[in-house]
């Protein structure tokens, strides 16, 4: 590694060609100031083989997160009993490829099972229940995790609290207590206040700094913040305006990390549109190294796009990961290494690669395909430099969030 930082740093400095063999993902990370890059997995996946050798290669991810089998649904299908079987297998891999394991996640309002959502709770035995939950998994995984996600998604777009079962029954407290069962069970492990669309800045990232500080004021451990990083492409800030949104929680005394990023494209993609995406995930990775040691670590919501999330939740879009669903990297792997100053991989497609180095350090929206038509709702409609659609959907308004960013709230 001592090898690679050196070649990585006589790179940026101009003293080696940018032909050297390449370094992957997770070595340039490191390069760069951070602890890791990581991607997700889930275990039906394991079976793929081809699959498995990918997510093996510790070159590029230093890290795994389990996408669903740390879920309460999963872990706590009936009330008191434990199932950890399928994390288990996860947290297995990590450790016999020497990667992180980040743990994900203690307290959602999805994929909980009915027991919790149907039950005829009072705020003692919501609370009760909560607190068993959270000591009997992280208990499980006592030593094994670097971070737990303990509250995951708890506000609406306009910073208000979300309307869940542990909200209406307990009260704003339940993300205290959760934080506090959670620090109670494991003492080591950094514990996470994990969201999306934090990174416009604006109502919802105030909302989460109002949440650290809740957690704080009430005595109770918070290390991080997690910015889930679910874009659109073309849709992602500027790297210097998703430095100051990661600065924002930086002051209050908490680490970051990028947790969840995937850059979606409306189908059939195109070279614009993949070019624009290896840009977005420059900036991205780019603002954490921007802002390490406090933001700690990337992590893309799986690898490749044959198992993502994105097309049975968003429709019509898909393509919104580093490697194609035949494993061949994209333009936005390059994205990614160029964001992390690391000479780019011959073996990416091509397509993006100058794009990306004159781009990355700028802003994000030089090159867009939509620069006609409306945006939608929560989609970047102005700021510096913008040459996307200035108009909102209806009924949404385009509405200022810094010089860099207007977005239709
Ligand atoms: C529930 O109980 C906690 C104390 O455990 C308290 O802080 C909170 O305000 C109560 N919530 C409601 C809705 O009464």
């Amino acid at each position: 590694m001592v090898q690679l930082r050196l070649v990585a740093a006589a790179v940026a400095a101009g003293l080696l060609p940018t032909v050297t063999s390449a370094i992957g993902l997770h070595e340039a990370a490191l390069a760069a100031g951070l602890e890791y890059f990581g991607s997700a997995t889930d275990n039906g996946e394991l079976s793929d083989s081809a699959y498995l050798t990918q997510l093996d290669n510790t070159a590029d991810f230093g890290q795994i997160t389990p996408g669903n089998s740390q879920k309460w649904d999963s872990t706590e299908p009936s009330q008191g009993s434990f199932s950890f079987t399928n994390g288990d297998v996860i947290a297995d891999l990590a450790d016999s490829n020497g990667q992180y394991l980040r743990c994900h996640t203690l307290v959602w309002h999805n994929q909980l099972p009915s027991w919790v959502t149907s039950g005829s709770w009072t705020n003692a035995t919501l609370t009760a229940a909560l607190r068993n939950h959270i000591t009997n998994v992280v208990t499980h995984y006592k030593g094994r995790c670097i971070h737990w996600d303990v509250v995951n998604e708890a506000l609406n777009e306009d910073g208000t609290y979300r309307t869940n079962i542990f909200y209406t029954t307990i009260g704003e407290s339940y993300i205290p207590i959760a934080f506090a069962a959670a620090a109670a069970a494991d003492p080591d492990v950094k514990l996470y206040y994990n969201d999306y669309n934090l990174e416009y800045g604006g109502s919802k990232a105030a909302g989460a700094q109002r949440i650290v500080q809740l957690v704080q004021n009430a005595g109770v451990k918070i290390d991080g913040v997690g910015l889930q990083a679910h874009f659109e492409v073309g849709t992602v800030p500027s790297r210097s305006s998703l430095v100051s949104v990661l600065n924002g929680f930086i002051a209050l005394g908490v680490e970051v990390a990028y947790t969840e990023a995937d850059v979606r494209i409306q189908l059939p993609t195109s070279a614009t549109t993949l070019a624009q995406q290896a840009v977005d995930f420059g900036n991205l990775v780019g603002s954490c190294v921007d802002t390490a040691p406090d933001c700690v670590g990337f992590t893309i919501w799986d690898w490749t796009d044959k198992y993502s999330w994105v097309p049975s939740t968003f429709s019509g879009y898909g393509a919104a990961l580093p490697w194609d669903e035949n494993y061949v990297k994209k333009p936005a792997y390059n994205g990614l290494l160029a964001g992390l100053g690391a000479a780019t991989s011959s073996s990416a497609s091509a397509t993006a690669t100058s794009t990306t180095l004159t781009t990355t350090t700028t802003t994000s929206s030089s090159a867009t395909s939509t620069s006609t038509g409306t945006a939608a709702h929560w989609g970047q409609c102005g700021g510096n430099g913008w040459t996307g659609p200035t108009a909102c959907a209806s009924p949404w308004t385009c509405t200022v969030i810094n010089a860099w960013y207007s977005q239709c709230l």
